[in-house]
């Protein structure tokens, strides 16, 4: 039977609990899926390319169909090269339909071959955005239900420096 690639592109700027919902929910349909990170945004991230990489990789270690790559340009390019048929993309709430469905029927029109294929998140994350993260965080928030620890621990250390010494001071004191 064929094998379905499936690619999973987005900023991950962070990576948040709901994205990783997303990634064992796909990886439970499609034989092999990657997450793909989308390298030159319009947007300036908080995390650099390799950083959202490296957090991915380690937040996805422990599944077996699923791998991480970085990409440039138009995504059905980029999806055409790694030779996936399906492209995942998680809709939380009716305000992503729109945005959604247009970026669905752009990549159609450009690649007839790709089909968007859109996932729930778990309800308790249908309000969960890198965006909102990244506020919460800044801010002083308690995010620790919003994101994996390695991405709380990572996103102190990127917001307060003074955190990282103070954490790798512990480290080497327990040491
Ligand atoms: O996590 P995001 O920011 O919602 O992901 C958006 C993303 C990366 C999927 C989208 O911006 C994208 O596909 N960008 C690559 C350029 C492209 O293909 N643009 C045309 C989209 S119709």
């Amino acid at each position: 039977m064929k094998k379905v690639t499936a690619i999973y592109p987005g900023s991950f700027d962070p990576p948040t609990n709901g994205h990783l919902d997303l990634v064992e929910r796909g990886s439970k349909i499609f034989d092999e899926l990657i997450v793909a990170v989308l390298r030159n945004s319009e947007k300036t991230p908080l995390f650099s390319i390799g950083e959202r990489r490296h957090m991915l990789e380690e937040l996805t270690a422990g599944f077996k169909n699923v791998r991480v790559d970085v990409f440039d340009g138009l995504t059905v390019h980029y999806a055409s090269r790694v030779k996936a048929s399906a492209m995942l993309r998680g809709i939380r709430a009716l305000s992503d339909y729109e945005y959604e469905l247009q970026m669905a029927l752009m990549n159609r029109k450009l690649r007839p071959e790709l089909e968007t294929v859109f996932m729930m998140p778990a309800e308790k994350y249908s309000y969960l955005s890198s965006r909102l993260v990244r506020e919460v965080a800044r801010l002083g928030g308690d995010i620790s239900k919003l994101v994996p620890e390695i991405v709380e621990q990572r996103l102190r250390e990127k917001l307060d420096p003074a955190f990282k010494l103070q954490s790798r001071k512990e480290k080497a004191g327990r040491a």
